[in-house]
């Protein structure tokens, strides 16, 4: 991979419109500053708010599906008018990273490209279908990825092809449908905003961003761009116990297949946790573990448990090794998303028009609460348990934090946030409530905050899932409510996670990745466990922290794909159907992979 490349992926805003004026874009009695900060508060402020500088709710720019999005896609001859740089200079303080259109006016193109903004210039048929996909509503949001490097720009589904490639800049290639524009420089560009997209490869980082990559949603590894030479990365693996070795084997080699693609070097260092742990060293966490999950830049997780070291009287638990990595590395919040894949709407048990488009993510809290708190156990002469007590404790910063994590990510969604705790009851959850509402109000004005009682919580979640978009809780109710969340998926074998902590300096996020799944002895050593849900935990693991987006996204569509095709494990195959096996799933994610890159 060559390190100037710039890749952006993003969902976009709709301004269906010809003509824009950069007098529209920002009009002129705003122009009295000569800085750009601060210029995005009144982008298309005439369109945006009302004469009493109240936001008009029906502009498309104030809806909550356009908060979070890079990509504006508008009509013909857009930054017509005046030649003023200040148009551009509100597009990208507003977090606007490039501009769709059917065409530009050529010195707002200019102005654009010396700000890092980029210009995308479509064939009328490929925009207008872009704009009725754009115009289809419905829940989720059509996103669009621009690959600068590879030359692509990848539309949503429904509009063209899905990919159509892209020329140099200087105007459109008729044949290929669309052109990219973008011959911005490093210093004209916006230091500090995500860094600025580039066209042509380069060997200087970009400022603000990685080895040349912006748009993915964690920070960068420390271990740096080799330049042209890809990231290198050093990656804890810790398989622990039942299918985790087995579910952990397929996700490593996906990550090898992908390395290996786009010229990065992976690390992989192997660590005992959980029974694993115990039986060969006499420690959940043993302290090798530890420097190996310190000193990685992520740590991937199989499971831990098993029948063999459940005797509740036992002083050592596989579980206490991963609670105490998770207090190690500091990850305080787990994302859980939930969605269902089209072709196993049949798999639950609940009605298909239940689960058909349920796309939920599940930001539990992951260091808190009653799994961290003090206990106490008491036991008689005769060592009948007696008494026993669990300490559930949360302060004001624990709940922010979290709830943070999950406002940024439902910014990137629907932008609607359901906070679930049991505050008719609870003191800690009246604290949680309190202290969301709080952060929402003096943070994140914009984004929509509900609140539910957990048990009619549990029942919505199966009479209606669709309805929720990203739900943020304490962490025993996150642990309960995404094991019931998992019936929707149809399995929960399915299911990734990602566990992440603050932005540490340098950009890097600290993370575990693991699969919701437990270790399942049922079927261990058997080779037959889904490991859908490890594989995509690597995916996550790319994206939060490696900041490597498209591979990612490479991995997740290679995954639908592989289900798509009907090749099924046995959680998932329906009756009658064949199930295979752990690695024929893990051969068919690759092969997957090898045939998406030769598109
Ligand atoms: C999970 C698991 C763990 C938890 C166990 C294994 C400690 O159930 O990750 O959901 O309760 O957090
Ligand atoms: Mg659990």
């Amino acid at each position: 991979m060559n390190p100037a490349w710039t890749t952006l992926t993003s969902s976009a805003v709709l301004l269906k419109r010809d003509d824009v004026d950069t007098d529209q874009i920002i009009p002129a009695r705003f122009l009295t500053t000569t800085t750009r900060q601060g210029l995005g508060r009144h982008l298309f402020a005439d369109w945006r708010y009302h004469p009493d500088g109240t936001p008009r709710s029906e502009f498309v720019l104030n809806t909550p599906g356009a908060q979070g999005a890079q990509i504006l896609v508008a009509g013909q001859n857009f930054g017509c008018g005046s030649s003023r740089e200040h148009a551009p200079w509100a597009l990208v303080d507003h977090g606007i990273r490039a501009v769709v259109a059917g065409s530009f006016a050529d010195i707002f193109r200019s102005n654009a490209h010396k700000n890092g903004l980029l210009t995308i210039a479509l064939d009328p048929e490929v925009l207008a279908d872009l704009h009725r996909v754009l115009e289809g509503g419905g829940d989720a949001r059509p996103v669009i990825s621009v690959d600068l490097p590879a030359q692509q720009v990848t539309l949503p589904l429904g509009a063209r092809e899905g990919t159509v490639a892209a020329d140099s800049g200087r105007g459109r290639d008729p044949g290929a449908g669309a052109g990219v524009g973008g011959e911005p420089t490093a210093g004209g560009g916006r230091g500090g905003h995500g860094g600025v997209l580039r066209h042509r490869p380069r060997r200087e980082a970009l400022p603000g961003g990685g080895p040349g990559r912006t748009g993915g949603a964690g920070g960068r590894a420390p271990h740096h761009p080799e330049l042209g030479g890809g990231m290198r990365a050093l990656i804890a693996v810790l398989p622990g116990d039942g299918v985790g070795t087995e579910v952990a084997a397929e996700a490593v080699r996906v990550l090898v297949a992908v390395a290996r693609r786009h010229g990065h070097t992976f690390e992989f260092r192997e660590g005992l946790v959980g029974g694993a742990g115990i039986d060969q060293v006499g420690d959940p966490l043993p302290p090798a573990t530890r420097e190996i999950a310190a000193a990685a830049d992520a740590v991937f997780l199989g499971a831990v448990g098993g029948p063999k070291w459940s005797d509740p009287g036992a002083a050592l638990r596989p579980e206490q090794g991963l609670l105490a990595l998770r207090s190690l590395l500091g990850v305080y919040a787990n994302l859980r998303p939930v969605t269902v894949h089209p072709a196993l709407v049949d798999s639950t048990p609940l009605k298909p028009e239940r689960v058909r488009g349920v796309d939920i993510l599940f930001v539990r809290e992951l260091t808190g609460g009653l799994y961290f708190g003090e206990r106490t156990h008491e036991r008689d002469a005769h060592g009948l348990s007696q008494r026993a007590s669990d300490l559930c404790t949360y302060t004001r910063d624990e709940v922010a934090r979290v709830v943070r994590v999950a406002v940024t990510a439902a910014r990137g969604r629907q932008g609607r946030v359901l906070s679930v705790d049991k505050a008719n009851v609870l003191a800690t959850s009246r604290l949680w409530r309190e202290v969301t509402m709080q952060v929402m109000a003096d943070e994140f004005p914009d984004v929509r905050l509900e609140h539910a009682l957990v048990d009619a919580f549990a029942m919505q979640l199966i009479q209606a899932p669709t309805r929720y978009d990203v739900i943020v809780t304490e962490n025993l109710f996150g642990d309960i409510l995404t094991d019931e969340a998992a019936v929707l998926a149809g399995s929960i074998g399915l299911l990734p996670s990602a566990s992440i902590g603050d932005v540490g300096p340098g950009g890097h996020r600290r993370g575990l990745y693991e699969p919701i799944h437990g270790s399942a002895p049922d079927i261990a050593g058997k080779g037959v466990a889904n490991p859908a849900g490890a594989i995509l935990s690597a995916a996550l693991l790319l994206r939060h922290s490696l900041g490597l987006e498209a591979e990612a996204a490479e991995i997740e569509a290679a995954v639908a794909r592989v289900i798509t095709q009907g090749t099924r494990t046995v959680d998932c195959v329906a009756e009658g159907g064949d199930a295979c096996s752990t690695g024929a799933f893990g051969d068919a994610v690759l092969g997957e992979l090898e045939a998406g890159a030769a598109v």
